[in-house]
């Protein structure tokens, strides 16, 4: 956009996805690339912020400089991480795709077939809301912004998933995408719905992944 309109705001940015391993050699993950988080980070740090990039399992070698990156891999690992930086922070921005569950138990040795015969059941227990706990925590003045990863096709649900969703993390706006096999991961465009508290639909975008990170921008923290 060519405007410093973002000038020294601090903003941290989670991206890819969290990995939960159940022995040394194996983990259950997700199919995040990283490339949204990604483009919210280049976009922000074009516009003059002052940007934090937490990042998930990711390449992080195409990151423009001066963009600060904290790699991290388990969810309990990202939660310390966003923690730590969110208390300076005045907007932080979860795109990354957060495991909702991680392996009650983390073998010591690789599970081996001899021992478990043809089925493997692991257990899972819950992980912790990262984005629930910082909105609950959040500082007077800093923003908060989720996103949404729903495998939902029709665009009327979408839109309830994402009410009910913003409703029970308690962000200031939620970035609703359908996902799917082809959709959403790993892609190089996206398709979004920007939510705020109340549940209006304060945008509606769709295009390159860099572009849909400075409308994201545009319309969250810039008001436009
Ligand atoms: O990385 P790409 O390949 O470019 O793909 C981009 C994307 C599809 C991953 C991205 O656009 C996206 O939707 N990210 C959010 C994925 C996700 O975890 O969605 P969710 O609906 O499960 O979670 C909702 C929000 O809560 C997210 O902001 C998530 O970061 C956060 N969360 C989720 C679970 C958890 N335990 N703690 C969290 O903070």
């Amino acid at each position: 956009s060519g405007r410093l309109d973002l000038d020294g705001l601090r903003i941290v940015v989670t991206a890819g996805g969290t990995r939960e391993p159940f022995d040394p050699v194996r983990f259950m993950g997700n199919r995040s690339s990283g490339k949204q988080g990604m483009a919210v980070a280049a976009a922000a740090a074009v516009r003059g912020a002052i940007v934090t990039l937490i990042a998930a399992n990711i390449g992080t070698d195409a990151v423009p400089d001066g963009i600060a990156v904290i790699d991290v891999s388990t969810t309990l690992e990202l939660e310390k991480a966003v923690q730590t930086a969110a208390g300076q922070a005045d907007v932080v921005i979860m795109a990354a795709a957060v495991a909702d569950y991680r392996p009650a138990q983390v073998r010591q040795g690789k599970i081996k077939k001899e021992a478990t015969g043809d089925r493997l059941t692991v257990e899972f227990v819950v992980n912790p809301d990262i984005l629930a706990e910082l909105s609950a925590a959040k500082h007077e003045g800093q923003t908060i912004i989720g996103f949404a990863a729903e495998t939902e096709p029709d665009p009327a649900t979408l839109l309830e998933l994402g009410r009910a969703k913003i409703a029970r993390k308690g962000c200031d706006f939620l970035v609703v995408n359908n996902v799917g096999w082809k959709t959403g991961f790993a892609t190089d465009d996206n398709d979004v719905v920007v939510l705020n508290r109340a549940g209006d639909i304060v945008m509606e975008v769709s295009g390159s992944k860099l572009s849909v990170a400075d409308r994201i921008l545009d319309a969250t923290l810039t008001g436009v």
